[in-house]
C-alpha cells in the first residue's frame, strides 16, 4: 500500500495469532485446550458473530501481564508497518480482562509501550478506544469507564462492541453521556448483525461520531441520507463480514453503492488474526471484487484520514 491509510476498526485482541497464543501459553506454563496451532486454526470456521466471540474471549486467557499486552500490540504494529499503515485507532475490551483479574492499567500500559515504540521505530501513530461489552451489565460498563478515565494512560474514545443482536445501544446511554462529558470521542458497532434501528440509536442516543460496520444501515434510505448529511463515517471490514457470514462473498457488500451514495466509507480489518487478513489483504479483496480504480483507492485513503480523530495538523501531514 503506497498510500497513508488509517486503520480505524481494529480490535487489538483480534490480532492474537495462533503462534502467539502458543508462545504466551508456553511462557506461562498454561495448558491450552488445543493440540497445536493447526488444531486451533481449524476452529476458525465461524457460523456467526457469537461463534467467533466465544473463541476470541477464550483465547484471551494467555494475556495476563503488561508484557503480554506489549507483545500482542508490538506484533500487530510490525505487521501494520508491512501493510504501510500510517495511523491506527485501536479498540481494546478492558472488561474481558478485568473479569479475569487483569487490571485496566496493566492492559493500557502494555499497549502504550508498544504504541510509543511504533511511533519511534515505525513512524506509525496510534490511539486507544476502550470498548463497552454490550452483552454485559451496564454497571460493569460504568466501572470500566471510571477505571479507564483514572488510569495513567490516556484513551481517545469509548466504543461499543461484542454480541449485537438483542443488545441495543440505548442500554448504555448514561455511560456514553459520561464519556462525552469527559471529552472522549464516541463510536459504536451497529448494523453488523443488528438492524438499522441500532444505527439510529447509536447516533441519536449515544452520540456516535463513527459507525463500526453499519452494513445494515443501507436497508434504510432515510438513515443513509442522515449519514451522508452529517458526514458520519462507516468503518467497513470486508473479510470479517464474509467470515462471520454477514455476506457469502465480498462482492455482495454494498461498497460500490456506499461510494456512489457519497457515504464516508473506510476499509478496516476488525480481527485480522481470525478473519484471514490485515488491512492490505482487506483492500486487495475488494479491489479484485469491485475493480476499484486508483481514484477509488485515493478516496478510501482520504476517507480514512478524514474519519480519524487525528488533529487537523496531523491530517494535513498525511495528505
Ligand atoms: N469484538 C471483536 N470483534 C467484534 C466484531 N466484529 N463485532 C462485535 N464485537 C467484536
Ligand atoms: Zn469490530
Amino acid at each position: 500500500m503506497n498510500r497513508p491509510f488509517c486503520e480505524l476498526h481494529l480490535h487489538i485482541e483480534g490480532t492474537l495469532e495462533p503462534a502467539t497464543i502458543f508462545q504466551l501459553a508456553r511462557q506461562q506454563r498454561l495448558t491450552l485446550p488445543y493440540a497445536d496451532e493447526d488444531d486451533l486454526a481449524r476452529r476458525y470456521r465461524f457460523t456467526d458473530l457469537q461463534s467467533f466471540l466465544d473463541l476470541y474471549y477464550d483465547n484471551m486467557r494467555v494475556l495476563r501481564s503488561e508484557d503480554d499486552f506489549f507483545a500482542l500490540a508490538w506484533a500487530y504494529f510490525l505487521r501494520a508497518g508491512i501493510a504501510g499503515i500510517a495511523h491506527v485507532e485501536l479498540f481494546v475490551d478492558p472488561q474481558a480482562h478485568s473479569v479475569r483479574g487483569v487490571a485496566e492499567t496493566t492492559v493500557l500500559r502494555g499497549l502504550r509501550r508498544a504504541m510509543d515504540r511504533a511511533r519511534e521505530e515505525l513512524a506509525i501513530s496510534s490511539s486507544i478506544i476502550a470498548c463497552v461489552l454490550r452483552d454485559q451489565p451496564v454497571d460493569s460498563a460504568h466501572a470500566m469507564l471510571e477505571a479507564v478515565l483514572s488510569a495513567d494512560v490516556a484513551v481517545t474514545g469509548l466504543g461499543l462492541d461484542s454480541a449485537e443482536a438483542g443488545h441495543p445501544p440505548s442500554r448504555f446511554a448514561a455511560v456514553f453521556a459520561d464519556a462525552r462529558a469527559a471529552g472522549l470521542h464516541v463510536v459504536a458497532h451497529a448494523g453488523e448483525e443488528g438492524p438499522a434501528d441500532y444505527v439510529w440509536e447509536a447516533l441519536d442516543v449515544l452520540g456516535a461520531e463513527r459507525i463500526d460496520h453499519g452494513i445494515h444501515a443501507l436497508d434504510d434510505s432515510a438513515l443513509v441520507q442522515r449519514l451522508v448529511a452529517d458526514r458520519i463515517p462507516l468503518t467497513v471490514c470486508p473479510l470479517s463480514n464474509v467470515r462471520l457470514r454477514v455476506v457469502e462473498d465480498v462482492a455482495e457488500l454494498p461498497i460500490r453503492r456506499m461510494l456512489d451514495d457519497g457515504l464516508c466509507v473506510t476499509i478496516n480489518s476488525d480481527d485480522p488474526a481470525y478473519f484471514g487478513g490485515y488491512l492490505d489483504d482487506n483492500l486487495r479483496s475488494i479491489q479484485d471484487a469491485f475493480g476499484l480504480t486508483d481514484g477509488d483507492l485515493d478516496k478510501l485513503c482520504e476517507n480514512s484520514i478524514a474519519a480519524s480523530f487525528l488533529p487537523d495538523s496531523e491530517k494535513a501531514r498525511l495528505r
